[in-house]
């Protein structure tokens, strides 16, 4: 099943560090640039509110059901589900999380390059003084200049190969306990600032006052997909890292507690960039450049601007990186088992086939622009296939296989509730993953796309 070459079923130390990866591969871009920028098109606190509903009653189940899934099998996404179901058919859904993986990498790696080319800015004192009208186009030139978010992207997988092609555990295990804690401190330290902003009333309705007037089955799938793509599920990710999980970890804790911080990020990335947009006269509806227009015109009014942006696009750069070596990891894995390459050889197939998209996702904002398929981009086609079709599919497919495939003893064992309330826990979430999460996913789902219409 798994060859000499499969990266060592060692186990993260501590329960600190089960925590800081976990959330390391949930909180990234997703929280911080994807969020306000959905948000920010499809109506704000409708979305917004949505969008929490489906992280509690899919997110979470699905997530427990990856866990169970990984833990109880010690191995890699693809091996997991031979060795729970033999010859039962599913490991389709290794398929789908490896093409989400390299579709999502190549895409999230244009603009984790995006904040390298920031962290150079920052450094060089680049965007010191600049109006906010200058930051705008300074962003779009940049964006189509080709070459330049092209290198990024490229220099960005490059640090991916450092790391990943020595293994991860210890390196990532370490960096994420003392990287999310110091992101999160940043993260309020700026929204204190925006809270103080002329636009903050404005922003701060945006964001929290429904109007569900903007709710159409197009949002409501992106809501859902936000979560999923948030929570890095239904692609197997999560099951890659429980593998690492030791019989200690409690799974359903780990989940809550993980869901709820990586929605906490969301929403105080809301909150620093929504008073900002509304202070500063621009457009929430801007997309995925969002972020990267309006936080550069935060930095460039605050006292010290050039260290707070160094700081926090050095953060989130990094927070990038614990996102995206969890994404690897998956297909990394299964290329050692059963293609039998080694680690490195498994690690250069990966970046190199996300070296190849990337730089296409980077080329569709410059000479690429004109080229689509279906109304997108090939940036936003990758985006919306594998965050709106492959990773809720995927969900669903991890959710019916824990709900009906698995054995009750196995997933009650695995999640080992200690108390009733816990007993009552994981009968609601044994429900949700057999009736709630197949059945909201498939319905939202043909909603989004059209087929039926509430
Ligand atoms: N959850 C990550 C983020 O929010 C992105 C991600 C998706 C990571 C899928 C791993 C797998 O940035």
């Amino acid at each position: 099943m798994m060859n000499d070459n499969t990266p060592k079923r060692a186990q993260f130390a501590t329960r600190l560090g089960v925590v800081a990866v976990t959330v390391g591969s949930a909180v990234g871009l997703g929280n911080i640039w994807r969020f306000p920028y959905e948000a920010g098109a499809n109506g704000g606190a409708a979305f917004m509110l949505l969008n929490l509903l489906f992280v509690f009653l899919i997110g979470v189940p699905v997530m427990c059901a990856e866990f169970v899934i990984g833990r109880h099998t010690g191995t890699n996404v693809r091996a997991a589900f031979r060795k729970l179901s033999p010859g039962g058919g599913w490991g389709f859904i290794g398929y789908i999380g490896i093409l989400s993986s390299v579709l999502i990498l190549s895409f999230y790696s244009v603009v984790a390059g995006w904040t390298m080319e920031y962290i150079f800015r920052s450094v060089s004192g680049a965007a010191g003084g600049a109006s906010p009208e200058a930051l705008h186009s300074q962003f779009d030139a940049f964006a189509a200049s080709n070459w330049r978010p092209a290198m990024w992207t490229v220099l960005f997988l490059l640090c991916n190969y450092a790391i990943l092609s020595r293994g991860v555990e210890k390196g990532i295990e370490k960096v994420s306990n003392v990287l999310m804690p110091l992101l999160f401190a940043i993260l309020i330290a700026f929204c204190i600032h925006s809270l103080f902003m002329p636009g903050a009333a404005d922003g701060l309705k945006f964001l929290f006052r429904p109007d569900f007037s903007h709710i159409s089955g197009r949002v409501v799938l992106s809501a859902m997909g936000q979560a999923f793509f948030s929570l890095s599920l239904g692609l197997g990710c999560l099951i890659t890292y429980s593998s690492y999980f030791s019989r200690r970890t409690p799974l359903m804790k780990t989940a809550f507690l993980t869901a709820s911080l990586d929605s906490f990020v969301a929403i105080l990335a809301g909150v620093i960039i929504f008073p900002a947009v509304f202070t500063y006269g621009q457009q929430p509806e801007a997309g995925p450049k969002l972020v990267f227009e309006v936080l550069p015109a935060i930095f460039s009014e605050m006292t010290g601007g050039a260290v707070w942006s160094t700081l926090f696009f050095l953060l989130l750069f990094l927070a990038s990186l614990t996102s995206t070596i969890s994404m690897s990891e998956i297909s990394i894995a299964w290329f050692c088992d059963d293609l039998h390459m080694s680690r490195r050889g498994a690690t250069r197939l990966n970046i190199g086939i996300a070296m190849v998209f990337g730089v296409v996702c980077a080329l569709s904002f410059g000479c690429l622009s004109d080229f689509t398929v279906c109304g997108l981009t090939v940036f936003n086609l990758f985006d919306y296939v594998s965050s709106n079709i492959l990773l809720p599919v995927g969900g669903m497919a991890i959710s019916i296989f824990a709900g009906w495939v698995l054995r009750r003893s196995v997933v009650s064992g695995e999640l080992n509730p200690t108390s009733r309330a816990g007993r009552v826990l994981v009968g609601v979430l044994v429900f949700c993953m057999r009736y709630v999460a197949p059945v909201c996913i498939l319905a939202v789902f043909l909603a989004g796309i059209g087929v039926i219409r509430f």
